[in-house]
């Protein structure tokens, strides 16, 4: 895997992660315990910091970043995402701030600013405009984004169990090392 400091910060990678070869990370970049990430995933904590929590996973082909500080944002957007997240294939992350038990469904895209609360779904292909704020407990989905449902308890069961999942799934891999 490509592991590289930018301005002297390198990133810290938690207990029991799965990083695969093709991945490639820059920078503030902090891993948690048994998370992982998959296959030709990039991550650039370079302008700002990235935050991955315990037990998150991030699959092929996902690009995460952040925006830097400038006189409007004075913080810029790092992107922070929780304990128990699923970020399916192919999605783009940038500078938001992901809950924890929050399913991002392949392709979809989540753009500054914008707070994804606890024990969301986010279908296949969502765009989350920037700043939005999507709310604990419902189903989003579309481009443009709406709130389509309230999950139902098996739902809300399945994001937990999605990200259980892949610690099973990355320990299977780490195995094999
Ligand atoms: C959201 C999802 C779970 C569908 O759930 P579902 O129970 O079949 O959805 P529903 O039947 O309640 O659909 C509700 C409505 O949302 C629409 N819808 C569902 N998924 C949608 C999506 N990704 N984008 C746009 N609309 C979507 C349905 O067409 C339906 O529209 P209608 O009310 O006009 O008929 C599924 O489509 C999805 O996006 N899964 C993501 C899977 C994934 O990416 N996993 C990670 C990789 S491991």
């Amino acid at each position: 895997m490509t592991i590289k400091s930018y301005k002297g910060i390198s990133p810290t990678i938690g207990e029991d992660v799965y990083i695969d070869d093709s991945a490639v990370m820059y920078g503030d970049i902090v891993i948690k315990k048994d998370a992982s990430i998959w296959p030709l995933v990039a991550v650039r904590g370079d302008v700002n910091h990235v935050r991955i929590g315990e037990r998150t996973n991030v699959q092929d082909g996902s690009v995460l970043h952040v925006t830097r500080t400038s006189e409007k944002f004075p913080k810029g957007f790092p992107l922070i995402i929780g304990d128990d997240v699923t970020v399916g294939h192919k999605c783009m992350l940038h500078g938001c701030i992901l809950g924890n038990r929050i399913l991002v469904g392949m392709g979809a895209i989540v753009m500054d600013g914008a707070v994804v609360q606890d024990d969301v779904f986010i279908g296949a292909g969502t765009v989350v405009p920037p700043n939005k704020v999507l709310e604990s407990g419902y189903l989003y989905v579309g481009n443009p984004m709406v709130q389509k449902r309230k999950l139902s308890d098996s739902e809300v069961a399945f994001l937990k169990q999605s990200a259980l999942n892949y610690v099973k799934l990355k320990d299977e891999y780490l195995a094999e090392a």
